[in-house]
């Protein structure tokens, strides 16, 4: 079992993500989901992942709220994408089980600090302001990670928020830079992989045809959200960025990267919040990141088809 503790601000595809991850309990020992403000307010992002670990009835879970805000910039959202209340195309309800008491990026510091040497993987799926914080008040943290994966970054078709960015970075260049910088083996997911990998009305529909309610949710929440994706950025399906990253960590094999250098650009202009590349090495720098191009789609779908039939 992977020790494993998903930061996400859902957000429809962080919805995704999370039944898939929950539904791989023989794979994935998901510590604790911690949330961040992001796509909506944190308030949101927090009860929107509540509601995802009742729909998957996975009470041993908990649940932690991080910041509320990123680290230096102001913050933005992405509501006219996901929602006003950051999942579009479900019922919206109020959890029964509570948030668990503490913050999240408390919770990652203690945890962190208490674990075996390099056993925790830590993904994020939203702005990386929590991970950054507790790297901030506490470097020896670092000691508890085994290896961040992370949906963010774009580099070769530019960015889907400006010209330049992706959303993740963006939403928080400062704390993406703290992550890029730690030396802790990363691997990124950006838009270069997720805008390949692209749902179709016939691999949305094996989803709501599982008959089960993890597939129908996750078959409403795609129809509704691809759809902004494929107006505005001509994409002839919508991508599932985040569940990109847990079938990547479920099966490596299904994807394609490299070893790269990346800086994160920090200051305000056209290019702020830029996941800069250096893919042919021109610079000499030392690689910091594993920066994934290519994924095998077909099976990527056939995956989360298999494994949302696991979830009520
Ligand atoms: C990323 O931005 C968010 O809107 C999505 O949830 C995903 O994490 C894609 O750029
Ligand atoms: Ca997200």
């Amino acid at each position: 079992l992977v020790p494993l503790i998903i930061d996400t601000d859902p957000g429809a595809d962080d919805v995704i993500a999370l039944l898939l991850a929950l539904s791989a309990r023989d794979r994935l020992d998901v510590k604790a989901l911690t949330t961040v403000a992001g796509n909506v307010q944190l308030r949101y992002t927090s009860r929107n992942a509540r509601m995802v670990r009742e729909w998957a009835n996975r009470p041993d879970v908990p649940v932690y709220a991080g910041s509320s805000r990123p680290m230096l910039r102001t913050p933005i959202y992405a509501a006219e994408v996901h929602g006003a209340e950051g999942v579009t195309g479900v019922k919206i309800f109020e959890p029964k089980q509570p948030l668990a008491k503490g913050q999240a990026v408390q919770y990652l510091i203690e945890t962190l600090l208490a674990a075996k040497p390099q056993s925790i993987t830590i993904v994020t799926l939203g702005p990386q302001t929590n991970l950054a914080m507790a790297l901030i008040e506490n470097p020896e943290i670092k000691r508890g990670i085994k290896e961040i994966i992370m949906m963010g970054g774009a580099h070769f078709n530019g960015g889907n928020i400006t010209p330049a960015a992706e959303f993740n970075v963006f939403a928080d260049p400062h704390a993406a830079d703290v992550v890029f910088k730690s030396g802790l083996p990363l691997t990124v997911i950006p838009l270069d992989v997720t805008h390949k990998m692209l749902t179709s009305p016939e691999r949305i529909e094996r989803l709501r045809k599982i008959g089960n309610q993890a597939g129908k949710i996750a078959a409403d929440i795609l129809d509704a959200y691809v759809e902004h994706d494929i107006k505005q950025y001509g994409l002839p399906g919508g991508p599932v960025h985040d569940a990109t990253t847990i079938g990547y960590l479920l099966k490596p094999e299904m994807f394609k990267g490299r070893m790269v250098n990346v800086e994160v650009d920090t200051r305000e202009g056209p290019t702020f919040g830029e996941t800069v590349v250096d893919y042919y090495n021109a610079t000499k720098r030392p690689e910091n990141a594993r920066w994934v191009t290519e994924g095998d789609t077909q099976g990527f779908f056939d995956l989360l088809t298999t494994q949302l039939a696991k979830l009520p």
